[in-house]
């Protein structure tokens, strides 16, 4: 069984509190107060746990300029990033109970270019990111992409030493309906082309200048491979896990004709015709994982879901907000 992990006093539990009254499972959910932060607070909820899914992360996508920024995001983002993922599996390894781990990973730490720049055709688990190209260029969302690499690469390192099983899920962007009472960030990144969020637009066009495409997944698939990973004896190392993969143009196209009111003539942007590189999930395929959502469930889900929320922006106004971010920082 696994549990639920609060990392705030179980008092206060605000951000569950509207959807613990829809959990059915009865005694199969229990609450632990737990923080990566804090070496040993996952013991007593690891304790007597089969499989554990690490999925709890530091969201923070960028960071302020300032003198000596490297040594900054070393030891604020990376190093605590890092050290959080290893408590968890120290506690992992002092509970002799725990069978495997599956960690979330990200599209983040994967390119679909090469060395020399060049689009890769058929992108997998090998396509990682360079740490150094990462450093160097510092595209938007660049902090996440390091915490979220060198965080993997820890956390293999350290399951390899100390002989626990460890599976990872490299997620490309999640949507269709959430619980939360705030909208998630990815949400917020996949709308952005139309709601103009100046935060989170140049983030969904980071990660399609570096794979050329927007991966998409949807939230009841990526519950399902994770516990899908869990169970299956052979699976073994890193998983890409993208259910459709479409051009930025394709993607805005469709987010439009969800809000019918938006006037496409207006855009300017245009994939030339180019085919994206595929985003495989062949070695997930491969062990039989089926995919039950696509694009259209994913977008319609997504944004039926924001409608109710407060969320819903304001078409009109967005999208010149919107169109001025595509044409400075659209590349395709
Ligand atoms: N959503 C996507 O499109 C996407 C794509 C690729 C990968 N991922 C990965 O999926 C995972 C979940 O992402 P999400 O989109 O669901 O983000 P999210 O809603 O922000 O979830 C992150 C969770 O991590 C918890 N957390 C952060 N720091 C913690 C700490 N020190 N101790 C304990 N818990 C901590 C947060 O708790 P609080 O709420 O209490 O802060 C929050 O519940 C992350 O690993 C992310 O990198 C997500």
């Amino acid at each position: 069984m696994n549990p639920f992990l609060w990392r705030e006093p179980l008092i206060i539990l605000g951000k569950a509190s509207h959807f613990l009254p829809k959990w059915k499972g009865e005694e199969r959910l229990k609450l632990f107060q737990a923080d990566l932060h804090d070496e040993g607070s996952f013991d007593e909820a690891v304790k007597g746990c089969d499989g554990v899914f690490h999925i709890a992360a530091s969201m923070e996508f960028s960071i302020r300029e300032q003198a000596d920024i490297e040594s900054y995001v070393q030891s604020n983002i990376i190093d605590p990033a890092i050290k959080g993922t290893l408590n968890l599996l120290k506690s992992c390894t002092r509970t002799k109970s725990v069978k495997r781990v599956v960690l979330t990973s990200s599209i983040s730490t994967i390119t679909a270019k090469d060395t020399n720049g060049n689009w890769i055709p058929v992108v997998d688990e090998s396509c990682q990111v360079q740490v150094d190209h990462v450093w160097n260029t510092r595209a938007s969302g660049w902090v996440y992409v390091l915490s979220k690499l060198l965080t993997e690469e820890a956390a293999f390192k350290f399951a390899n030493k100390h002989g626990l099983d460890l599976v990872s899920v490299i997620t490309t962007t999640v949507a269709g309906p959430f619980l939360t009472s705030t909208v998630p960030s990815s949400i917020r990144v996949l709308l952005s082309p139309i709601t103009g969020d100046p935060e989170f637009f140049p983030i969904l066009n980071a990660v399609n200048t570096r794979i050329g495409s927007i991966g998409l997944v949807h939230i009841d698939d990526i519950c399902n491979v994770h516990i899908f990973l869990m169970q299956h004896p052979r699976a073994q190392g890193r998983y890409m896990c993208c259910a459709v993969n479409c051009h930025m143009s394709k993607l805005v196209h469709l987010l439009a004709e969800a809000y019918p009111s938006v006037n496409m003539q207006r855009t300017t942007a245009s994939d030339n015709g180019n085919i994206p590189s595929e985003i495989s999930s062949k070695k997930l395929k491969d062990l039989g994982f089926e995919y039950k959502y696509g694009v259209l469930d994913i977008i319609d889900e997504t944004i039926s879901n924001s409608d109710g929320s407060k969320f819903k922006p304001s078409v009109a106004t967005c999208m010149e907000a919107s169109y001025s971010l595509w044409d400075s920082s659209f590349t395709l």
